[in-house]
């Protein structure tokens, strides 16, 4: 597996877009929002100036990023309208209906681009991920925020929460069981640790690193894209 069948994911996320941001906070008992604000404390040291949140869906993320570095131009993409929909309302400063696997802009117009749980939901993760690398300008950096498998004791009770427990709590709240019977699925699918690293290597991003958050259930990847040579 290499990567999402776009029009499913697309349905899938107009139809839970309304309940997203709650079913989040429920399943992942808040956690969610300390991933983020770690996310955000990260981007803040690098000080960007235009950022593109890629994926962004209801604007989580976006709105994080755009509280830690209030100076910033931060543009939230999705290819989902009913889940951007929810960023405009929420506040995120721009917004674009745009597929990430084909960004709608030019070479290195952005210094920072972030995608949170959204790269896993793409029809092929290695071109995202230098269709990210293209649009970032020399030296700026890419984030990647994504779940994981965690390794160790937490690797069985964890998969039995996320296979048995996950899709009947969110089916619940969504009436969309299967959207998240999906997502344990694609969870499993998805490259960690070196494995999304050695992605990063091949999209062009170097001093690639991996941080894993609350014992390798989510996973934080940065790299940073290289300087083109002028071949003078
Ligand atoms: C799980 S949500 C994540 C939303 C948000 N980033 C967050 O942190 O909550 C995944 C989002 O990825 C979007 N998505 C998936 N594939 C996409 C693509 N090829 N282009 C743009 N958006 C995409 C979906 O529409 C959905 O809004």
């Amino acid at each position: 597996m290499t990567g999402q069948d776009p029009k499913f994911v697309k349905g899938a996320f107009a139809k839970i877009a309304d309940r997203y941001v709650l079913t989040n906070h429920v399943l992942s008992a808040g956690t969610d929002i300390l991933w983020r604000k770690k996310v955000g404390r990260i981007v803040r040291e690098w000080n960007p100036r235009k950022v593109l949140d890629v994926a962004t869906g209801t604007g989580d993320l976006a709105l994080e990023i755009q509280k830690k570095c209030p100076d910033a131009e931060v543009l939230g993409t999705d290819f989902c309208p009913e889940m951007l929909a929810h960023a405009e309302n929420s506040g995120v400063q721009k917004t674009q209906v745009a597929d990430a696997m084909n960004l709608p802009f030019e070479d290195g117009e952005f210094d920072l681009v972030t995608v949170a749980f959204g790269l896993r939901n793409m029809a092929g993760w290695q071109d995202a991920l230098k269709e990210m690398n293209r649009v970032i300008s020399p030296g700026g950096h890419l984030l990647v925020l994504d779940f994981s498998l965690p390794k160790g004791i937490l690797a069985k009770p964890y998969g039995f929460y996320l296979n048995k427990v996950l899709p009947r709590i969110a089916g619940v709240l969504t009436g969309q069981g299967e959207a998240y019977r999906y997502l344990a699925g694609s969870i499993g699918d998805f490259p960690s640790g070196e494995a999304m690293l050695e992605l990063f290597r091949k999209a062009g991003f170097s001093g690639e690193e991996a941080k894993p958050l609350s014992g390798g259930i989510a996973s934080i990847y940065c790299g940073t894209r290289g300087k083109v040579e002028s071949g003078l």
